[in-house]
């Protein structure tokens, strides 16, 4: 059986682990603002419901780094201020920069997912159908993102930019440290 190179296992586990921490400090970010100066009952369930994904699939990645002995990144507490940065400010932005924020991070993990399942062989069978799930969950997230309003024009289209090189940016510095 052609096995999984193990650095690239172990890079794809701690990276993905920060990503859907992430994600979830995003959104909470995004309910911090939902919950104080923003008024909008219908995006805060959308967003509760994609949270409540991105925790299940973060517990995944919890206790598989617990199960493989494989460091956390330790850039966690910066990601964990950025996350909620970004999720805070593209809420204060109004309804389709909330919901950019999620099309344009989803854009870029939906790649980097595909990728991953892509180098995952048969003895990591588990792990890939797992990720493959997680996969079709984010593609489900950004669809909701462009039916609730998320556009790329004008303005948009550089915040969707710099969101998407900051998301490039964490995933490879996490991978590695
Ligand atoms: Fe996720
Ligand atoms: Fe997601």
């Amino acid at each position: 059986m052609k096995k999984t190179n193990p650095k690239k296992l172990e890079e794809f586990i701690r990276v993905d682990h920060a990503g859907e921490r992430g994600a979830i400090k995003i959104y909470e970010g995004q309910l911090l603002a939902l919950n104080t100066i923003v008024k909008n009952d219908d995006l805060k369930k959308k967003i509760n419901e994609m949270k409540e994904h991105e925790q299940e699939h973060c517990n995944f990645f919890e206790s598989e780094i617990k199960k493989r002995n494989i460091n956390p990144t330790k850039l966690l507490p910066l990601w964990d201020l950025l996350g909620l940065g970004l999720g805070f400010g593209s809420t204060i932005l109004g309804k389709k920069a909330t919901m950019l924020c999620t099309a344009s991070v989803e854009e870029v993990i939906d790649e980097h997912y595909k990728n991953q399942i892509d180098q995952l062989e048969n003895d990591e069978k588990n792990l890939k159908k797992v990720i493959t799930k997680f996969r079709q969950d984010e593609l489900d997230h950004k669809d909701i993102a462009y039916e609730e309003g998320a556009t790329k024009k004008g303005f948009y289209s550089l915040m969707d930019k710099v969101i998407k090189t900051g998301s490039k940016f964490a995933i490879s510095i996490s991978e590695k440290i």
